[in-house]
């Protein structure tokens, strides 16, 4: 099997895994990244959104051999101690309920969020439509993407 060397919230790290292996498990079960969750595992939840090179990008399709020299940001990677400015709006606003999706909810908003500071109600939907929440929290998430806006401004 090939070997990976990684960038991963800023460490290095390198693992040894097939080249079809899913970032997703990779950082779950090789590196005890668990914060990045399965949810359905074909790209169309969300649960397991991580940014790669700044951008959201679904782990559980994303195979370990192109993600290279490319820097991978996972929750665990978004702050030190939990204060970015969406993870700070999150617990504003309140908007876990069961919070399985949250991780993955809060990776795509801070990707939107560090390309747009000042969405529109229209832009933030259009952002987060592809994170499925199963407790439909939805409002309260539009409200923390908008609460977070003001505080990356
Ligand atoms: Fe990756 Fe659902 S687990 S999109």
């Amino acid at each position: 099997m090939p070997t990976y060397n990684l960038k991963i919230n800023g460490k290095k790290q390198q693992v040894i895994v097939s080249e079809d292996t899913p970032l997703l498990w990779v950082l779950r079960d090789h590196l005890d990244l668990v914060g990045t969750k399965f949810g359905c595992g074909i790209g169309q939840c969300g649960a397991c959104t991580v940014h790669i090179n700044g951008n959201a990008v679904r782990s559980c399709s994303t195979p370990i051999s192109v993600i290279a020299e490319k820097e991978v940001t996972t929750i665990e990677g978004l702050s030190a101690d939990g204060t970015h400015p969406v993870q700070e709006a999150w617990k504003e606003v309140d908007v876990p309920q069961c919070g399985y999706c949250q991780a993955g909810q809060i990776m795509t908003a801070s990707a939107f969020l560090s390309k747009n500071t000042s969405p529109s109600s229209d832009e933030i939907k259009n952002a987060m439509h592809g994170n499925i929440c199963r407790c439909a929290a939805y409002n309260r998430i539009h409200k923390a993407v908008e609460v977070a806006a003001t505080k990356l401004v």
